[in-house]
């Protein structure tokens, strides 16, 4: 089993060694998985092109290590534990024994339906067994998952199955969250008639029960294959540089990209960091809040947890169904110990009641964690006092899509916590701060743009299908350096806090939008010349989105106008990106190179009109006097 840090010492140790022998160190955390092969070297160093390899020519199954090498020693223990949407359900659970065999019927199924290594399969699920089982039975055969936030649209569906090719789409046929029940499968319908010509086969769990719409040609159901399979199935032999998932995340510019991970060091990274920031032992119960669609269910739902040999619990509902005490009440149910959520679940339940928690039974847990974007003092404070009792530490972990591992974090009862940090880097993590000249800032007490200097097991390997942008997006900017696009200062202890993303993208209730994209969505209306989008903060989201729209003629019923807006946005992406505010305007401010100028439109939005700085350079400067005339509060 992976080793882990028991002590402060033993961390400094850790760290040290990481710095000095990045190889060695890994090599042995490497050492303590399943490998059909040994690799033949540790690592390909190549921070610019990029090219950067781990256990280069190691081969390996990264379920043999999740489940088949549990079985002896613990194959009865509880792998996963699922709760409903609705608090009166049963739960339900899996044995690694009985998740295994799942995971191998729905293999076979996925085999019998031409699906094989490299084949590219897209998930639009909800938060159910079934979408572990199958993500797994993918990454068992050497089929690539693509997994898509459910609250996506037909529109951004098709976007990511036509930039991966996928062959297959695994869907459910609703998907309940809180009161509402949403159709799946008529998305997926929607958009495979968007030219998603690649795919031949959609496969749909019955999770309702409702009526879908049913094409027999490409339309099958679980129940009548996967339930017919055997429950045995080898395991393809995977390169450690194979792909495993590819998981689409917004940027500053253009569509989402297909961040690639693979197999070997993934399987490492993401094992090595769940047992040291959770400081998970044998017959915790872990529950990590976060939606599979995003890389935290991947890597602490999934992969990391059974790595690990843990019992994860995947929670189909939200935080507010049926009351605000729903969180608190599974973790009493099930005697919770570690606990991992986001800081606007945290702010929203806070909203609901400061001492709701109090009625609640949460002695069970040992640690919590927060992840996706930056808490803020008082929600810091709420969750040690209430949730925590003082007793839990808080990891604020930090960390990317990207990155596909947590990179920076206390960890609990070893190093110390402070209010807003996510602390300090985990071994194998090497940050830098630098100045906008690429100026690595020495010493501590300094503030500048994080990047990472050193390769790490779980980074990723490409942008799907386009290195090119890869490399210009996160190598580019400085040499030699992955650049995160987060800003972050180090405090006179070397302690680390993340101020927020300074590029283009907005941090919304911790799902990460680009303005580009919400943008390109806006300017879909006809009505509409251009647009212009920021962040400003938001009591609840974190950030909230600010569009500044340029109609082509005046704009006489604004709230009507406003609708339609939404309504494009919500076709275009999802309801996850509609703006909170949109201000009518004449004319954006722009450079004399016809840039819009995004300084001044941040500030108006945060309501700092008195912080514009020099407007003398502007093309148009008259229109900073309108454009703040008609802010919105
Ligand atoms: O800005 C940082 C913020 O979330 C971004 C990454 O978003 P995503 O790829 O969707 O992954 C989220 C889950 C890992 C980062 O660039 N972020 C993430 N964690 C934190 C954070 N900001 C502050 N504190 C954190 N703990």
């Amino acid at each position: 089993m992976t080793l882990q840090i028991r002590s402060l010492e033993q961390y400094h140790e850790a760290y040290r060694k990481s710095v000095e022998d990045p190889e060695g160190f890994w090599a042995e955390q490497a050492s303590t998985f399943v490998w059909r092969k040994k690799w033949d070297s540790v690592l390909k160093n190549d921070f610019v092109t990029p090219d950067v390899q781990w256990f280069i020519g190691g081969k390996l199954n990264i379920t043999e290590n999740c489940l088949d090498r549990h079985i002896e020693t613990r194959g009865d223990q509880i792998a996963i534990i699922w709760e409903s949407n609705e608090a009166h359900e049963p739960s339900v659970k899996l044995t690694y024994r009985e998740l295994l065999a799942e995971v191998n019927k729905c293999a076979n199924a996925l085999k019998a339906q031409g699906i094989g290594k490299g084949d590219r399969v897209c998930f639009y699920m909800p938060m159910i067994p079934q979408v572990a089982i199958a993500m797994l039975a993918c990454a068992r055969i050497g089929a690539i998952h693509s997994v898509v936030f459910a609250g996506f649209s037909a529109n951004a569906l098709a976007e990511r199955i036509k930039d991966a090719q996928c062959k297959m789409v695994i869907c459910s046929d609703y998907n309940r969250r809180g009161p509402k029940t949403i159709p799946v499968k008529s998305v997926v319908d929607e958009a495979i008639s968007m030219g998603c010509d690649s795919v031949e086969k959609v496969l749909v769990y019955k999770s309702t029960g409702g009526k879908v719409k049913w094409d027999p040609n490409i339309d099958i159901w679980w129940h009548e294959t996967v339930d017919n399979m055997g429950a045995e199935c080898q395991a393809e032999v995977m390169d450690a540089e194979d792909m495993l998932f590819i998981l689409y995340t917004s940027g500053s510019t253009g569509k989402p990209k297909g961040v690639v991970h693979t197999c070997g060091g993934y399987m490492v990274y993401t094992c090595y960091t769940f047992r040291n920031v959770f400081q998970y032992q044998d017959g915790d119960i872990y529950w990590c809040t976060a939606d599979v669609g995003w890389i935290t269910g991947h890597s602490y739902i999934i992969y990391g947890p059974l790595l690990a040999g843990a019992t994860t619990m995947m929670f189909e509902g939200v935080p507010g169904h049926p009351d605000a005490g729903r969180f608190w009440h599974v973790c009493e149910k099930h005697r919770v110990n570690q606990f991992y959520t986001a800081p606007t679940a945290i702010r929203a339940l806070m909203a609901a009641g400061w001492h709701a928690p109090e009625g609640y039974d949460l002695s069970s847990l040992k640690v919590i964690g927060s992840v996706g974007e930056p808490i803020n003092e008082e929600a810091w404070h709420w969750y040690d006092e209430k949730v925590g009792h003082k007793r839990a530490p808080i990891v604020d972990t930090w960390w990317q899509t990207e990155t596909g591992g947590i990179m920076i974090t206390p960890l609990p009862h070893i190093t110390d916590t402070k209010p807003c940090f996510a602390s300090y880097p985990l071994p194998g993590v090497q940050p830098v701060l630098l100045d906008p000249n690429g100026v690595e800032l020495e010493g501590n007490s300094v503030e500048g743009l994080l990047c990472i200097k050193y390769p790490w097991p779980s980074m990723l390997r490409t942008t799907y299908g386009d290195h090119e942008r890869c490399r210009t997006n996160y190598f580019a900017a400085f040499h030699n350096m992955y650049f995160t696009g987060d800003g972050a200062k180090r405090d006179e202890d070397g302690r680390y806090r993340i101020i927020g993303r300074v590029d283009d993208v907005i941090n919304v209730s911790g799902h990460r939008i680009g303005t580009a994209e919400v943008e390109d969505a806006i300017n879909q209306h006809s009505g509409v010349v251009e647009s212009a989008v920021v962040g400003y903060p938001h009591d609840i989201k974190g950030q909230g989105i600010y569009a500044y729209v340029k109609a082509h003629s005046e704009v006489v019923d604004e709230d009507h106008f406003r609708k339609e807006i939404l309504d494009v946005v919500t076709k275009e992406i999802g309801p996850i990106a509609k703006p909170d505010k949109i201000q009518f305007v004449l004319q954006l401010p722009k450079t004399r190179s016809g840039k819009i100028m995004r300084r001044i439109l941040r500030k108006i939005a945060e309501g700092q009109t008195d912080q514009l700085g020099d407007t003398s350079t502007l093309l148009n400067p008259e229109c900073v006097e309108e454009l703040k005339a008609g802010a919105l509060e």
